[in-house]
């Protein structure tokens, strides 16, 4: 377990992620039926941006400016919880502590963090002694949410965000997801996954699409791929390699509405990131399914 999240923090992949973290928290927010978030890879919750050079600055350092804000509408609630318009932000929060600013009093989080150094921080930045509506667990959160306990009347949202640091990941993930979707009709999931060539990427997105299809499981995914090669990771620790081309998120149960701001905003989201001067350019593609 040697991935880090603090090299990718606010890289073009968590913009994409927390963007539409934020459409759907804001849409289920609105109903009435209390949530039960739940994430299975959680994270440190609150990452430093001090590197000058970080990924940082090829994703939100792109989105600072009033003219981003004025292009972007929907996602303007994201950008005000990340970054303050104009300035090059220290800090960069995770999905754990976007999802504990917009949750109500009667909203639950359950968080998944197995790295101990990753769960001391995260406990750290979300404080769960002062908020009873958090639950930290230093355990495996795909076993977590399949054993998940939700109240009666209660929505879950899961935000399943791997490291994809084992080969054997998207086995993992393809077992977890088909068996919540199936087993928790209604509910909401949300995966994000890296775009690469080879293996053992290329193809298991289809795999997955294909497996919910075949079990009447009804979704969209989104990819938001670069062209002109880009988004390097810093990591020295990633151990399945592959050329990154860009992120993907895939999403069952997701509130139409989210999902239709996300794709209005996503083509302008790629211009703001993109830059001629390093090649960077990014293309957009939707797949439904079910
Ligand atoms: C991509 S990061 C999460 C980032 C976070 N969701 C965010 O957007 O701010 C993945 C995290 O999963 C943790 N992790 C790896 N395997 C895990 C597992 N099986 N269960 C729970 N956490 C795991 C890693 O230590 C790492 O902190």
């Amino acid at each position: 377990m040697n991935y880090e999240h603090g090299f990718h923090a606010g890289n073009p992949g968590d913009v994409l992620k927390h963007a539409a973290l934020v459409l759907i928290l804001r849409e289920l927010t609105r109903r009435q039926d209390p949530i039960h978030y739940l994430e299975t890879h959680a994270g440190g919750g609150l990452y430093g941006l001090e590197k000058a050079d970080g990924e940082w600055t090829q994703g939100i350092g792109r989105l600072l400016s009033k003219n981003a804000r004025r292009k972007l509408p929907d996602l303007v609630p994201y950008l005000d919880l990340v970054a303050e318009e104009g300035k090059a932000p220290a800090v960069y929060p995770g999905s754990p502590l976007i999802a504990q600013a917009l949750l109500r009093d009667t909203d639950r989080l359950e968080l998944y963090e197995l790295k101990p150094s990753a769960k001391a921080q995260l406990e750290t930045a979300i404080e769960p002694k002062k908020d009873r509506r958090v639950r930290l667990f230093e355990r495996d959160g795909y076993a977590g949410l399949i054993s998940t306990s939700v109240a009666e009347g209660a929505h879950l949202m899961a935000l399943i965000d791997p490291p994809f640091e084992a080969s054997e990941e998207w086995d993992d993930i393809e077992a977890c997801v088909k068996r919540t979707a199936v087993k928790r009709p209604g509910a909401t999931l949300v995966l994000w996954y890296p775009v690469k060539e080879g293996a053992p990427h290329e193809g298991r997105p289809e795999r997955l699409r294909r497996a919910l299809e075949a079990a009447r499981v009804r979704g969209v995914s989104v990819e938001l791929s670069s062209r002109g090669g880009m988004i390097l990771s810093k990591s020295k620790h990633a151990k399945v390699r592959g050329v990154l081309l860009g992120s993907g998120l895939l999403f069952v149960g997701a509130p139409h509405r989210a999902v239709a701001k996300l794709a209005a905003a996503l083509p302008e989201l790629g211009r703001s990131m993109a830059r001629a001067e390093d090649g960077t350019a990014f293309d957009v593609s939707w797949k439904g399914w079910g």
